[in-house]
């Protein structure tokens, strides 16, 4: 039986990686891999297949960038395509991106199953692209597979039936775990010699526009007094603040450290020996929750409120002084509590495939 499994943006690939390992273990299964090319830098893309030992694609679609409208039309044009020709049994999607949202939809207009991994998941705020693109893959999914209860409650709500919810637990932790060891021995946070924070940002609400952006800096400013700040930058990002003409007030924090976009081992490594996170992306939420290293999200909702109930996740916004308070906080009392959610155990991808083995054969 074919599974067509599809990545397309960074956030995917880990996600991907344990599933395409326990559907090759089957021999029942044949995995075809296609990218959607979403993501096409060599730092955004091919880097993370090689350390995340993901195949090579069998089929690309080369799409890149565009607007929403552009970009989602050119993998749904691309992805109708190939299903004509492949016939897959199942179509399988991860995450919120959207290449997420394109190909359930023309999986589900072609009648073929949608497996959506991470389902359920809502930040109730449908100013982000991708409310709107979990939203749509779950009212069209067939197999919706959760990380948490939440997500069960958010599905049940919507209506989605019972018997299409199964909670598998966190594919990208499957990922950390079966490379922690690796992860332990990468010596790149040494290489900034000094107690450090990290910060990514990329979310549209913060990095589009100018006064929020603003917001979020101003509290940097400030913090960057205390402590480094390492920040591994999203092309997104970099863009906008040329765009914007914020790169003079960026030069003048002498502890605010611009890298280019990190290796996965590298940029986990910093995760794992930062003092304190601070983010705006979905994943690493997660991640911190299960190293056990404080995270501050730069947003004003999550749709990962198990990562704030049991794990090291803080939801601070971006009111520039809320943000300082927050961060000064954390770095001088270190980290909270946490625990691990349940079934974050580095066994999802294989439940995932029982399911299918129990349901498709
Ligand atoms: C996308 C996802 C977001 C995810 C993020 C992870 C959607 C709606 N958004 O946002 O959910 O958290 O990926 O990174 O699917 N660019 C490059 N090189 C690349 C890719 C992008 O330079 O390899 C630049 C382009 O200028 C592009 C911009 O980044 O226009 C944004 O890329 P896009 O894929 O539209 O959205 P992301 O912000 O990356």
């Amino acid at each position: 039986m074919k599974i067509i499994n599809v990545v397309g943006a960074r956030p995917n690939f880990m996600k991907i990686a344990p599933i395409i390992r326990a559907i090759k273990k089957t021999k029942i299964f044949n995995p075809v891999l296609l990218h959607t090319g979403q993501h096409y830098d060599q730092k955004m893309s091919d880097s993370f297949f090689k350390d995340l030992g993901i195949p090579k694609p069998d089929i690309s679609l080369g799409v890149g960038s565009g607007t929403h409208a552009e970009q989602t039309a050119k993998i749904m044009l691309g992805f109708e395509k190939i299903l004509r020709k492949e016939k897959p049994n199942l179509v399988l999607v991860v995450g919120d991106v959207n290449s997420t949202l394109a190909c359930s939809i023309v999986s589900a207009k072609l009648n073929i199953p949608v497996a959506h991994v991470e389902a359920g998941l809502r930040s109730f705020d449908r100013s982000m692209p991708e409310e709107i693109n979990r939203i749509v893959t779950d009212s069209l999914s067939d197999y919706l597979f959760i990380t948490c209860e939440d997500a069960n409650q958010n599905l049940l709500r919507e209506g989605v039936s019972r018997d299409k919810i199964f909670f598998v637990g966190n594919t990208m932790i499957d990922t950390l775990y079966k490379l922690k060891g690796r992860i332990d021995k990468n010596t790149y946070w040494q290489t900034v010699k000094e107690p450090f924070a990290l910060l990514t940002l990329h979310r549209p609400s913060n990095v589009d526009n100018k006064e929020n952006f603003l917001k979020i800096l101003k509290g940097l400013e400030k913090i960057q007094e205390a402590i480094k700040i390492i920040f591994p930058i999203h092309p997104r990002t970099k863009k906008n603040i040329k765009r914007m003409g914020l790169n003079k007030m960026i030069k003048k924090m002498p502890n605010l450290h611009l890298l280019e976009p990190l290796s996965y081992f590298n940029f986990m490594s910093l995760i794992k020996h930062a003092q304190v996170v601070f983010t705006d992306s979905g994943g690493i939420q997660e991640e911190t929750t299960v190293l056990g290293v404080p995270c501050l999200t730069l947003r004003e909702n999550t749709e990962r409120p198990v990562t704030i109930t049991q794990g090291t996740n803080t939801l601070v916004g971006i009111d520039t002084e809320k943000i300082i308070s927050t961060a000064l906080t954390v770095i001088k009392n270190g980290k909270k509590r946490e625990k691990i959610p349940e079934l974050w155990d580095g066994k999802t991808a294989e439940r995932i495939v029982q399911v299918f083995q129990e349901k498709l054969v």
